[in-house]
C-alpha cells in the first residue's frame, strides 16, 4: 500500500516530467578536493518533509535532488541483529513504537550518560513490523504520520530505491557493543550484499576496526566530528583537540564529517564568523570534508537573511575552498545551489523576464523606508523600489510603512508620544498618524526593524535594528536617478480620508514631487503608482507617462471578464497576494487559480505579494526555500514581477544558470504542483476545507471619484488627553501572514543551538 502510494506521489509531485541531468557545470572547476562538485547527502532522505528514514523521504529525496545524491542512514541494531535506519538509538520520537509496546521503556547507559526510552536492542525485526514511522521534530507536520510508513533496513533502501549512493552513519558502536551486539559484523556482511559508498562514524576505534576490510574506492570512511567539548568515547580525548590532530585521522578515514560551525563558527548572537581553516587543513592532507545540519526551517544565522542558498553558497563557491558535501534535511536546495547558483557570474544576463519589486526597500535587512533599506534593494538588484507615500502635517510626502507612525519607528518612546489618536476610520485602536507630525519631527525619530515572524522568534537582522534614516519622497526619487533600477513603485493609499479630514491631497503632492523631480516624462525608468482604490488611479491618469497599477488586497480566485474590462480602463498592472494565486489551506497549497491567466488574458501584468524569506512565511510545499517558492510563482504561474521584503534573493534567483533550460530543466528548478503534496496527507488527517476565495466583480473595483480636499479647521492638539501611549506592538505585520501560521505551527526554534 505504502509503495502504490509512493508511486503515486512520484508521479503528481512535480508538474513535468523529470529528466535526470548530468550537472549543468561541465567545465567548472571545483575547489574541492577533487576537483568534482561536492556531494548532496539526504539525511534520512528529504527528512525535512516526510518521517525521517521513510520511503516517502527517501524518495523526495531522489526525485528532487541532484542526479548522484547519496541517501543517508542512521543504522541502528535490533535484538537479532538487523540494521534499521532510524535517527537515534531509542525509537520513541521517530516511530510509533511507544504505543504500541507501552510496558518496553528501558534505561542504558550510553557512553556515560543514562538514557531512558524504547531502545531499538530491546526489538526484533519482527517485532518492528508493527512499529511505523513518524515525525520526529515538533516544527514539521505530523500530517503524514498516518500512512503507516515501515521502518526500514538499510538492504530495503538500497533494493526498493536503488539509490546512485548509500551512507551508513555509524553513531554508536560501543554501546551495541555492551549488548553483545557487532556493528562491525554488520557493515562487513551489509557491504558484501549491497553497495556501500560511505561508512561514518564518531568513534575513532570503530573506524580502525574496520579500515583494512574497505577498498577506499569503493567504500570511503569518514570519521564524524561531535560537539567540540564531547568527549570521543573510545580514546579520551575531546572532538576538539581531535580536530587539531587530522594526520591521525587521515590514518583511518578518508574524509570528516564536521558540524557546520566547525567550518563558520556562528556567536551567541547568531553571527557568523570568518571561516576557519579546517577544510584548507584538511584538504592540504588530502581529506574530504563534509559539512552536516544544514536544514531549512530553523533560524539561519543573521549573516543570511533567511535565504538557504545563500548559506550554502559560502560552504562551495567562497573563492578559497568548497566543501566535498552536504549533510541536509532539504536536500532540495544543496542542489540548487550547486547546479544553478554556484559560480554565477556577476553580469550573468538575466534569463526570465519578471520584475523584482521591493517591499518598503529592503526590509527584510534594514528598518523599512530608510535610506538602508533602500541602498539595499538598489545594491542586491531589485528593479523597482518602492515607497508608500505617507503625508506630513506640513503636507510634505515621505516614505513609510504605514501611515501609522508607531508600526516602524520609536515615536512611542518619543516627545510626540502624546499625539495618540484613535481614529477609527483608519485604524481600530490608538496611533500616532503621518499627518500629525511635520516632516522635520518624522526625520527626528529613529527607524525599528519590522519583525512580522517574532511570534516564531524569528528575528530580523538585530545589528541592523535602528539603522537608517527616513526619506522624503523626492529624497527617494533622488536615491533611485543615477541607478541601475528600471523603475520606482510609489504606493497611495488612504487618499479621501486626507482629502476629507486633513486638507491634504496626497495626488496632488505625489504628482508634484515626480513632476519636480523631473520624473513626469522619464524614458529610461518606469514610474508606476500603485493603490488599492481606482479613484486614486483615475485621478493620476493622464498626468503623465506612468504605469498605473490597481492593488486588489483581498483573496480571489478569478475575476469577472467585465470588472477586467473595468480595470483596465483605470490600470496597466494589476498587483495580488499569493493566496490569489496559489491558495494554501493550513499552509499546503491547494490549486492555481485563474486569476493570473485572466488577467494576463487582458494583457495585464500580475504582480505578487509579499514574499519573504522566513520559511514560516512559506506554504510546507515550497521546502522552507524561498527560491523553491518565488521559481513556482514565475516559471510555473508566470507572474510578471515579485514583491519582496528580501529583493536579493529574487534577484539572485533571476541569474540563476537553470532557466530558460526547458524539457531540460532540472527537477529542483521545476514549479511544485499544488495539491500534491496534501494528497499524501490520510484522508482523517486533512485539514478542514476552506471555501473558495470569492470572485473579483465591478462593484468590487468601482468607486466615486476622489473628493475635493476640505480645508482642515483649526482643531485642538490631538491626543491632549491621552496621557499614555501603549508600547508598539508588532510592527508592521503583512496582512496575509501572521493570523495563518499562528494557527497551524507551533512555535518552533530551540535546537539550532543544541545541534552545534
Ligand atoms: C524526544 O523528544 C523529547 C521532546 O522533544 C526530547 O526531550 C527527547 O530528547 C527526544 N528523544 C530523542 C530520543 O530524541
Ligand atoms: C554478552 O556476552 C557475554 C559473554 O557471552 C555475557 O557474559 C554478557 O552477559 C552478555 N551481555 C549482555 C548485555 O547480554
Ligand atoms: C580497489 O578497487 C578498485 C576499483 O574497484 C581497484 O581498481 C583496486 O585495485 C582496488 N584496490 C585494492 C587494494 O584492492
Ligand atoms: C556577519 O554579520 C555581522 C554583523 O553585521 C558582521 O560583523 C560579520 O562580519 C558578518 N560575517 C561575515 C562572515 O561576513
Ligand atoms: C562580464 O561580461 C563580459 C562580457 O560578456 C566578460 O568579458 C566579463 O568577463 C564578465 N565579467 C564577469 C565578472 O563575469
Ligand atoms: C546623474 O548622473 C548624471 C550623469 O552621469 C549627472 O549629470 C547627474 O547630476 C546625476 N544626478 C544625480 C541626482 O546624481
Ligand atoms: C488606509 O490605508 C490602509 C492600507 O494602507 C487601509 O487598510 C485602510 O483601510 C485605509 N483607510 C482608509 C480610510 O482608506
Ligand atoms: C520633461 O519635463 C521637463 C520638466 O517637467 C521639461 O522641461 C522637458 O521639456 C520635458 N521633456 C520632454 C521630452 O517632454
Ligand atoms: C471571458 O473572456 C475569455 C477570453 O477573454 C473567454 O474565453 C471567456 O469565455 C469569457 N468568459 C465569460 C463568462 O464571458
Ligand atoms: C475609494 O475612494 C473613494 C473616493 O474617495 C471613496 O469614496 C471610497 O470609499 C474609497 N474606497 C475604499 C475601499 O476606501
Ligand atoms: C507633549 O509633549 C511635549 C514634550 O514632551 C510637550 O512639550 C507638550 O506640551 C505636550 N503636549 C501636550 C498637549 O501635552
Amino acid at each position: 500500500m505504502c509503495n502504490s502510494r509512493a508511486a503515486a506521489f512520484l508521479e503528481v509531485l512535480l508538474v513535468s516530467s523529470l529528466i535526470a541531468l548530468a550537472s549543468a557545470q561541465g567545465s567548472t572547476k571545483w575547489l574541492t578536493l577533487s576537483g568534482n562538485p561536492p556531494l548532496v547527502i539526504a539525511r534520512g532522505g528529504f527528512s525535512g518533509i516526510f518521517p525521517d528514514s521513510s520511503l516517502f523521504a527517501y524518495n523526495l529525496a531522489m526525485i528532487t535532488s541532484v542526479p548522484d545524491v547519496v541517501m543517508w542512514c542512521d543504522v541502528q541494531l535490533t535484538k537479532d541483529e538487523a540494521g534499521i535506519c532510524a535517527s537515534d538509538l531509542r525509537l520513541d520520537n521517530s516511530t510509533s513504537i511507544a504505543s504500541a509496546f507501552r510496558d518496553k521503556e528501558k534505561t542504558y547507559d550510553v557512553n556515560g550518560v543514562s538514557m531512558k526510552g524504547w531502545f531499538s536492542i530491546d526489538f526484533t525485526l519482527k517485532d518492528l513490523a508493527t512499529v511505523y514511522l513518524t515525525q520526529g521534530i515538533g516544527s514539521r507536520s505530523p500530517r503524514f504520520d498516518g500512512n503507516f510508513l515501515p521502518i526500514l533496513t538499510a538492504q530495503e533502501v538500497i533494493q526498493q530505491l536503488k539509490p546512485p549512493g548509500l551512507w551508513l552513519n555509524i553513531q554508536h558502536d560501543q554501546f551495541f557493543s555492551q549488548h553483545n551486539l557487532s556493528m562491525r559484523n554488520y557493515v562487513l556482511s551489509t557491504s558484501r550484499s549491497v553497495p556501500v559508498s560511505y561508512i561514518s562514524s564518531p568513534e575513532v576505534n570503530f573506524l580502525r576496526s574496520i579500515v583494512t576490510r574497505f577498498n577506499r574506492t569503493r567504500t570511503k570512511l569518514v570519521f564524524r566530528f561531535l560537539a567540540r567539548n564531547i568527549v570521543e568515547p573510545s580514546r579520551s580525548q575531546t572532538y576538539d583537540s581531535l580536530s587539531k590532530n587530522l594526520a591521525f585521522i587521515k590514518t583511518f578515514a578518508s574524509g570528516i564529517l564536521v558540524p557546520k560551525a566547525y567550518i563558520y563558527p556562528v556567536t551567541p548572537e547568531n553571527y557568523v564568523q570568518p571561516y576557519s581553516s579546517i577544510v584548507s587543513d584538511a584538504h592540504k592532507i588530502g581529506l574530504e570534508v563534509y559539512a552536516s545540519d544544514f536544514v531549512n526551517d530553523q533560524p539561519l544565522s543573521y549573516n543570511y537573511s533567511y535565504d538557504p542558498i545563500e548559506e550554502t553558497l559560502h560552504y562551495i563557491d567562497n573563492g578559497v575552498f568548497s566543501v566535498d558535501g552536504l549533510l541536509t534535511d532539504f536536500p532540495i536546495t544543496q542542489s540548487e545551489a550547486i547546479d544553478c547558483f554556484a559560480h554565477v557570474g556577476k553580469n550573468n544576463s538575466r534569463q526570465v523576464k519578471f520584475l523584482v519589486i521591493s517591499y518598503n526597500g529592503a526590509s527584510g535587512d534594514y528598518p523599512s523606508c530608510t535610506d538602508k533599506a533602500y541602498t539595499k534593494a538598489i545594491q542586491d538588484g531589485a528593479d523597482v523600489i518602492d515607497c508608500p507615500v505617507q503625508m506630513s502635517k506640513d503636507g510634505v510626502p515621505f516614505c513609510f510603512q504605514s501611515i501609522n507612525l508607531m508600526e516602524a519607528s520609536n515615536i512611542a518612546q518619543s516627545e510626540f508620544r502624546n499625539r495618540t489618536t484613535t481614529i477609527l476610520e483608519l485604524r481600530p485602536g490608538p496611533a500616532i498618524f503621518s499627518f500629525s507630525l511635520t516632516w522635520s519631527e518624522v526625520q527626528s525619530l529613529t527607524p525599528q526593524i519590522s519583525n512580522p515572524y517574532q511570534a516564531f522568534s524569528l528575528y530580523r537582522n538585530p545589528a541592523n535594528r535602528m539603522e537608517g534614516k527616513f526619506v522624503s519622497l523626492s529624497d527617494f526619487l533622488a536615491l533611485a536617478r543615477n541607478t541601475s533600477l528600471s523603475g520606482v513603485l510609489l504606493r497611495i493609499e488612504n487618499a479621501t480620508y486626507l482629502a476629507e479630514n486633513q486638507g491634504l491631497s496626497v495626488t496632488d503632492a505625489v504628482l508634484d514631487v515626480l513632476s519636480k523631480a523631473g520624473y513626469n516624462n522619464l524614458t529610461t525608468m518606469k514610474v508606476m503608482i500603485q493603490s488599492t482604490n481606482s479613484s486614486v488611479l483615475t485621478k493620476i491618469k493622464g498626468h503623465g507617462n506612468y504605469e498605473l497599477v490597481y492593488e486588489v488586497d483581498e483573496n480571489i480566485r478569478d475575476a469577472a471578464n467585465s470588472t477586467v474590462e473595468d480595470i483596465k480602463s483605470f490600470a496597466n498592472s494589476v498587483a495580488v497576494t499569493k493566496m490569489s494565486v496559489l491558495p494554501t489551506n493550513s499552509l499546503y497549497l491547494t490549486m492555481r487559480t485563474n486569476t493570473v491567466a485572466k488577467l494576463q488574458a487582458y494583457k495585464l501584468p500580475v504582480y505578487v505579494q509579499l514574499f519573504s524569506n522566513e520559511f514560516v512565511s512559506q506554504a510546507w510545499d515550497f521546502f522552507s526555500d524561498a527560491t523553491v517558492e518565488i521559481n513556482s510563482f514565475v516559471t510555473g504561474a508566470g507572474v510578471d514581477g515579485v514583491i519582496t521584503d528580501f529583493p536579493r534573493t529574487a534577484a539572485t534567483y533571476k541569474r540563476n544558470k537553470c532557466l530558460g533550460l526547458g524539457a531540460k530543466t532540472p527537477a529542483y528548478m521545476t514549479p511544485v504542483g499544488p495539491g500534491s503534496l496534501v494528497e499524501l496527507i490520510p484522508p482523517s488527517d486533512l485539514p478542514p476545507a476552506q471555501p473558495p476565495s470569492p470572485v473579483l466583480t465591478d462593484s468590487d473595483v468601482n468607486e466615486p471619484p476622489l473628493p475635493a480636499v476640505v480645508a482642515k479647521a483649526p482643531s485642538p492638539t490631538p491626543g491632549a488627553n491621552i496621557p499614555t501611549a501603549p508600547t508598539p506592538r508588532g510592527n508592521g505585520q503583512p496582512k496575509l501572514s501572521a493570523p495563518i501560521f499562528l494557527s497551524v505551527l507551533p512555535v518552533l526554534v530551540a535546537s539550532l543551538f543544541l545541534a552545534l
